[in-house]
């Protein structure tokens, strides 16, 4: 592969070969080739970040290579430059760029312009790299996805759900999404996707009933906050354990973090699942090794 930009774009089988690569990866840690050896990644954020941040950097450095965090503010992007414009100055000079940034189409564009490899690290439409980490860990606590229920409680139509619903679409895991109205997926993106497996509805006990993995989000997605509106809509919305009491027995719980506590989840049910959740945030780092070693060896 040579980009990463969503989920959309994969295959079943290149996802299979990622989350083995990163089993391996995770295996062999400390033992890692010097697979980036004399490169230089460009990390440009534009949004905040703790675990998709560290994760590459520190990804890029056991990898051998040389990790450059430019925050969006700091660069001409942030005074207005050209997306186009930033994409074939750093085409030039580094070898690869791992974007965060609000617009999907940003991402493509650098992509385009630079000419190099280039990593989605969360836009508005898509984050594929947490969802290599979250099938990972599903891997890993359940064996498979095969036969399994995902049930996704929260904002139907965030960069979260959509990556996980085409991650559905391209694995065949039946999906329950449980949204407000207003926070469902629209029909023409359904219909892009036809996906028979994803289902939609208002009903979270309904969505977290049989569920193998209940996983949630935050309600306000990052450049949302101060949308009070939109939070109020998420009452009766709160992965806590009376909605898990509907989960089928040995379910998991995901979240992608930052939590709320007392929003979309409970402190209990945060707790109680620590163990799977903070995995989950380490599997950040293997999978997205795993990418940048598909990239490098263009495999
Ligand atoms: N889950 C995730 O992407 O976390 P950060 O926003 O801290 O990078
Ligand atoms: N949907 C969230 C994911 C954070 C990792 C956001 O975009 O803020």
């Amino acid at each position: 592969m040579n980009q990463l930009l969503s989920i959309e774009e994969l295959s079943a089988k290149d996802l299979e070969r990622l989350l083995d690569s990163a089993e391996y990866l995770k295996r062999q840690r400390g033992r890692d080739g010097q697979t980036l050896a004399g490169q230089t990644w460009a990390l440009i954020f534009t949004k905040s970040s703790t675990r998709t941040r560290v994760s590459f950097e520190v990804g890029i450095r056991e990898l051998g290579g040389f990790p450059m965090f430019l925050s969006g503010n700091d660069i001409q992007l942030g005074r207005g430059e050209p997306i186009k414009d930033t994409a074939r100055v750093l085409g030039r000079m580094v070898h690869g760029a791992i974007i965060r940034t609000f617009a999907q189409q940003d991402v493509v564009d650098f992509a385009e312009f630079s000419g190099i490899p280039t990593i989605n690290a969360l836009t508005d439409d898509e984050h594929p790299c947490q969802i290599l980490a979250d099938l990972l860990t599903i891997r890993e606590k359940l064996g498979t996805w095969e036969g399994k229920k995902v049930a996704f409680i929260g904002d139907g139509f965030s960069n979260m759900t959509i990556s996980w619903m085409w991650a559905a679409k391209r694995l065949g895991f039946e999906l329950a999404v449980a949204s407000p109205v207003s926070c469902q997926p629209p029909a023409d993106f359904l219909a892009k996707l036809d996906a028979a497996n994803v289902t939609i509805t208002t009903d979270p006990a309904a969505a977290a009933k049989g569920a193998d993995v209940v996983n949630t989000d935050v309600w306000l997605s990052m450049g949302q906050e101060g949308q009070k509106e939109k939070e109020l809509e998420f009452a009766g919305f709160q992965v806590n354990s009376e909605l898990l009491a509907h989960a089928a027995p040995g379910h998991i719980v995901l979240h992608c973090l930052p939590a709320y506590r007392g929003k979309e989840i409970s402190e209990e049910v945060l707790e109680l699942h620590a163990g799977t959740i903070f995995q989950q945030a380490e599997n950040r780092l293997h999978a997205q090794k795993a990418v940048l070693v598909a990239i490098a060896r263009k495999s």
